[in-house]
């Protein structure tokens, strides 16, 4: 514990175990090996959660198990306390297990990704950032935007050549300034790594480029064990593309298993796009290494991360579900569309395509039997359904007839 001691705290390479002080300054891989940093927590000798936790704003409840030091002021938008919604009618079809949904998608920008953003952008602003850069197509652009606009700092978001004009709009809304660069998702991705590198910007990348992000993920692990009265899932479900959200979430009840709050962990289920599935793949084939994926082809936006130019981030995200005794499934375009569908129209909740993944997982998981009757699943529904990529709107008949045929309306379909 060397580095930012004064927080409890100090940042650890994964691979080499170097510990970079991080007091001022953004950190991003192992400026050794080029590993994956880390936080990791003083825990001998801490208190309970009951007494840890409390306070805020938003996530800044968990704020000593944050890597923020303690001047730094925090940042928030009144993200995280999200519902943990039981939806267990939803089986059979989906197996004989307690289905619960973390609303992730209620988060201030519609995911999950305002968790990372948090914490990133208060880390970024403590160390004077002059602003903040980073590649997305999506959710981690517009809750980078938001948080930027909140901090009062200026936000580049790069992004393909190709990305339709409609898919930006929310990121454009909080005057985030959005710059195409040619090619595909790598180039925007490697351009926002030399902008950090050259001109005092900060990545805010929500793979595992920086260990800032992740720790905001986290939170809603230490949420889902507390909204259970402080039981373990038997497990979580995540859709994954790097999948910095499922080694959080995990890393959250090792935290609390050291605290002495929970006695065991969960089993993490990594659920991909089978038209950009490296993990699964990797996992198919037993071996512990993840390759770049190809060709992507899925309308899962959120989880269609092909992993060039960082497969190690996949390896490292793979190496956690065969830690946690976890799993990894890989769905179609038409399971996805059919739990979205789902998840709308029998539970009430309208989730992206990306956020329906956990529910077209854990039906995989149930035909392949991987879960068993009476288990307690938690699916993360990371992103709302308000995003766009909306389903087709059956045509609206032109009412002639009163309140008479009005009346047929309201029969169950
Ligand atoms: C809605 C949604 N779900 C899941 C993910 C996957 O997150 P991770 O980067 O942790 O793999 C993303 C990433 O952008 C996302 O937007």
């Amino acid at each position: 514990m060397a580095a930012g001691t004064e927080a409890g705290y100090c940042i650890r390479c994964v691979r080499c175990g170097a510990e970079p002080d991080d007091r001022t300054a953004y950190l991003y891989r192992c400026p050794g090996c080029g590993g994956i940093l880390d936080a990791v927590y003083d825990l001998a000798g801490r208190s309970g959660p009951a007494q840890l936790f409390g306070g805020g704003p938003g996530l800044w409840e968990f704020r000593a198990l944050l890597p923020l030091p303690p001047d730094a002021a925090p940042l928030s938008l009144g993200e995280g306390g999200t519902p943990l919604l039981d939806a267990s009618h939803l089986t059979p079809d989906y197996g004989d297990v307690q289905i619960l949904l973390k609303l992730e998608m209620l988060n201030p920008t519609g995911s999950f990704k305002d968790r990372a953003a948090a914490v990133g952008v208060a880390r970024a602003r403590q160390v004077g950032a002059s602003a903040l850069v980073l590649s997305s197509t999506g959710n981690a652009g517009a809750a980078a935007a938001a948080y930027g606009a909140r901090a009062g700092l200026p936000v580049v978001v790069l992004v393909p050549a190709a990305m339709p004009a409609e898919s930006l709009a929310q990121i454009a809304a909080y005057g985030a300034r959005i710059v195409r660069v040619a090619g595909d998702v790598s180039g925007p991705f490697h351009l926002a790594r030399a902008a950090a590198a050259q001109l005092g910007w900060v990545n805010l990348a929500t793979t595992y480029e920086s260990p800032y992000p992740t720790e905001g993920d986290k939170t809603a692990g230490y949420e889902i064990a507390r909204q259970l009265g402080w039981q373990v899932p038997d497990w979580i479900v995540v859709p994954v593309g790097a999948g910095p959200l499922l080694y959080a979430c995990w890393k959250a009840f090792t935290e609390l298993r050291a605290l002495g709050a929970v006695d065991r962990l969960p089993r993490m289920a990594a659920v991909q796009a089978s038209g950009c599935a490296p993990l699964y793949r990797a996992w198919r084939a037993r071996q512990d290494e993840v390759t770049a994926w190809e060709s992507v082809d899925t309308i899962a936006k959120g989880i269609a991360d092909p992993l060039r130019g960082y497969p190690d981030d996949g390896t490292f995200t793979l190496r956690t579900v065969r830690r946690s005794g976890g799993a990894v499934v890989a769905v179609t375009d038409g399971e996805i569309l059919r739990a979205r569908d789902d998840l709308a129209r029998r539970a009430g909740i309208f989730a992206e395509p990306t956020g329906a993944v956990p529910l077209a997982g854990l039906a995989r998981m149930n035909e392949e039997r991987i879960i068993t009757a009476g288990q307690k699943v938690v699916l993360l529904v990371t992103g709302s359904g308000l995003k766009g990529q909306f389903p087709p709107v059956p045509e609206a008949p032109l009412l002639t007839g009163g309140v008479p045929e009005l009346a047929r309306f309201g029969q169950p379909e």
